[in-house]
């Protein structure tokens, strides 16, 4: 053997990390077990079962995992729901899959996961891409119009499908019961990927959910803004445009034949305790958040905080620094965030109850801690502008996936790929945004902030060389 076979080094990075006390500002919901009592956490081990007696099947629900589920369905108003295993990304592909035949167009929105994209892949649909509309200030994707969707639709009239992302990532939301309607009016499904909006069914000072707004299928990460253990998700059928028997065959294919039983009693857990959340929980909730942000603002001159719709996400931007920096910065201190970008911070703070408390104050201090030398540059800027000419509601991809399986493909110098088509997914993560979609015509506009995100040193997700600069075309 050429290795030590003794050595663990992920359980061993783990215990590191875990040995710089971190405070948890990003998922899973449950922020390092905060929320889950010594008992309940070594259930989750004895919880590690299989289809025993008594224990059901999740692939063919009957006893326990039915009834949990049609509890899930009874709290958030679906004809049907169903747990995931294996996260949002097997729910939107199922939901893609059973919408869609073959040569199908399907919208998707800019801003998707790339699940998304991935599931248009496997189900041989053609995606027309919805362009994705900025905040006043362009730093901060927010959704789409209902602009967009009825330009789109007068040029693709058959659509058959329409995937949306409500909210974003960043906790940004639309008018998505608008765009619905319209969807709705031309006879397309909508799918919305809802995967950082599992709470929103608490209502205000929340956004409501799309299901309630009438959504034909609507996906969850209960791990992301629920106290569920990663990858735990949920899948809602809202109507009966949905073919339900083709929903659950896909579920089943997409899905592990030994589904965990930690993952789906943290699902259990995660619909009982939003489930019951009380008035007093959510008050106490805002005002911890008020206090939070309070305590935030008097930090430093340079530190800006944004609210964005979702009262648990909030933007953190430094005078001077770019996201990636404060972000850095800010680990020196043991405060962990969601993700940075060019000009942000994203912390995603915990749903909590009252009998519950978060180390708000002491990561207040260790914020101020980490910026307290800092000096506020005269001139500053929040990292180079990333230029955005939105003046599209759509693109079209200039190839299908079958056109795509036949070509040939080069690699050739950023500075001349405008024009080109692009041969691969190219995806900043975080954000998980696909700047160039493989099919697609690459713009002026991608090159420049393509080069954006190199030069903040941006993590690139993909099967690419554009540490020297090159990028993979089309022939
Ligand atoms: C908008 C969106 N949809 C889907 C997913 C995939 O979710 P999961 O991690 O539950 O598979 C993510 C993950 O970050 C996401 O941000």
């Amino acid at each position: 053997m050429k290795y030590d076979q003794a050595k663990t080094p992920l359980i061993e990075a783990i215990e590191r990390h875990h040995e710089m006390d971190p405070i948890s500002f990003h998922v899973p919901g449950h922020k390092n077990g905060l929320f889950i009592d010594e008992k309940d956490k070594q259930f989750f081990y004895k919880s590690d079962l299989t289809e025993l007696s008594g224990l059901d099947d999740l692939h063919d629900p009957h006893e326990a995992i039915r009834e949990a589920e049609l509890l899930l369905s009874d709290l958030y108003g679906s004809r049907k729901s169903y747990f995931l295993v294996n996260g949002s990304t097997a729910g939107n592909i199922a939901a893609i899959l059973a919408s869609c035949s073959p040569g199908d167009t399907v919208l998707v929105q800019r801003n998707c996961h790339k699940s998304v994209l991935n599931g248009m892949k496997l189900a041989r649909a053609v995606p027309v891409i919805i362009e994705t509309e900025w905040d006043e200030e362009g730093k901060v994707p927010t959704g789409v119009t209902t602009e967009s969707i009825r330009e789109t639709l007068k040029a693709f009239p058959d659509a058959k499908a329409c995937v949306l992302t409500y909210p974003t990532y960043y906790g940004m939301t639309y008018d998505v019961e608008a765009v619905i309607t319209e969807l709705h009016h031309h006879g397309v499904i909508c799918i919305i990927d809802e995967a950082h909006g599992p709470h929103f069914l608490l209502g205000e000072p929340f956004p409501a959910s799309a299901l309630a707004l009438g959504a034909d299928i609507v996906i969850q990460s209960a791990h992301k803004m629920l106290p569920a253990m990663t990858m735990g998700s949920y899948l809602h059928i809202g109507t009966r445009r949905v073919n339900e028997r083709k929903i659950t065959e896909y579920l089943s294919i997409l899905q592990s034949s030994s589904p965990s039983y930690p993952i789906m009693a943290s699902l259990d857990y995660a619909r009982s305790y939003v489930g019951t959340m009380t008035e007093r929980d959510i008050t106490k909730n805002l005002a911890e958040i008020d206090g939070f942000v309070q305590a935030l603002t008097s930090i430093h001159d340079g530190l800006s905080v944004k609210r964005t719709n979702d009262p648990l996400k909030l933007l953190l931007t430094m005078k001077g620094k770019t996201g990636y920096e404060l972000q850095q910065q800010l680990e020196k201190q043991g405060i962990f965030c969601e993700l940075a970008d060019p000009y942000y911070v994203l912390l995603i703070l915990p749903l909590m109850k009252e009998h519950i408390s978060f180390p708000y104050k002491e990561a207040a201090e260790r914020i101020y801690e980490a910026l307290k030398d800092e000096e506020v540059p005269e001139q500053a800027g929040n990292g180079d502008k990333i230029e955005r000419k939105n003046l599209l509601h759509y693109t079209a991809l200039a190839l299908t996936h079958a056109e795509m399986e036949d070509r040939e493909e080069k690699w050739i110098p950023l500075t001349e790929a405008e024009g080109e088509i692009s041969a691969r997914m190219i995806t900043p993560y975080p954000p998980g945004i696909p700047l160039l979609i493989p099919g697609e015509r690459i713009s002026g506009d991608t090159i420049v902030r393509l080069k954006q995100y190199l030069k903040n040193n941006a993590n690139i997700q993909g099967d690419h060389r554009l540490d020297e600069n090159l990028v993979c075309v089309y022939r």
